[in-house]
């Protein structure tokens, strides 16, 4: 392997609170590339030096050497920058289904995402504004104003229409003008993820991929009853 991603979904799988549980002992690992150091008989796809990523759950990435299924890689150009090719096959599809599958966006539209600072997050906000869809950014406070504003900085770069603090999001909607968002992404649960409920649209959409704050979603019955909010789950 010439590169191994660390993902939230890794460290899941070996807390034992992942659905996918290989058999012990195991190699853990979803994501990476690796180069074909040999290739077995019946091998047609691939050859020596080729460069590969994993397509099938659960390969043990996390390891110099493997041996693999040729059906279970697939071969990406060598000259792609290896941080990227170690990180293509989970995040960037996730983000692209998020913005893809849940609700028909127009250009104008608003969404807003939790975890913006995330992978999933900096891919979401370059898709939003490729789509002409104004991306409201949540983030966790950092240690200072300073850091916060580099923090918006960045995320406004790469194409967030506003970025609010945890706890601030009704303040900083108000603020930026912006129609209520349609649709909520979230990967954090807790406060934050009941906090983007609060701001959708009524009749708008929730869409929950992720735990990162280990706590329950907080979300007052109040938003399903008299604002009709849909609530889904996406993995
Ligand atoms: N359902 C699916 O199919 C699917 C697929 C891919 C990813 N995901 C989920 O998407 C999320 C992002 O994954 P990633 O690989 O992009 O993550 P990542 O780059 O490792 O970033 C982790 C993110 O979680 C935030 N975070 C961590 N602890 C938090 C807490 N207690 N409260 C609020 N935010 C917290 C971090 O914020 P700071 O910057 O403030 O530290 C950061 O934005 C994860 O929840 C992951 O499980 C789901």
């Amino acid at each position: 392997m010439l590169a191994a991603a660390v993902n939230p979904s890794d460290i899941n799988t070996i807390e034992g609170k992942y659905p996918l549980a290989p058999a012990t002992p195991a190699v853990a690992g979803f994501e990476g590339v690796g180069v074909v150091e040999a290739v077995g008989a019946g091998v047609s796809r691939q050859r020596v030096g080729d460069h590969v990523v994993p397509i099938e759950h659960g390969q043990g990435t996390w390891c110099t050497l493997g041996r693999f299924q040729e059906r279970s890689w697939y071969r990406v150009p060598a000259d792609l920058p290896t941080a990227a090719a170690g990180a293509l096959v989970i995040n960037p599809p996730t983000a692209l289904r998020l913005l893809e599958e849940f609700v028909p966006l127009r250009p104008g539209d608003s969404i807003a995402l939790t975890g913006a600072s995330s992978a999933v997050g900096r891919y979401l906000l370059q898709l939003a504004r490729w789509r002409g869809v104004n991306a409201v950014a949540v983030v966790r406070a950092r240690r200072d104003a300073a850091a916060d504003a580099a923090l918006a900085a960045e995320l406004k770069a790469l194409g967030a229409a506003v970025v609010s603090r945890e706890g601030a999001l009704r303040e900083a909607l108000a603020e930026a003008g912006l129609p209520p968002p349609v649709l909520g992404l979230d990967c954090v649960a807790g406060e934050a993820g009941g906090e983007l409920a609060r701001a959708l649209a009524p009749g708008g959409t929730l869409v929950v991929y992720g735990g990162m704050a280990q706590a329950s979603l907080k979300l007052p019955p109040s938003l399903l009853i008299f604002k009709n909010l849909t609530v889904r789950g996406f993995w």
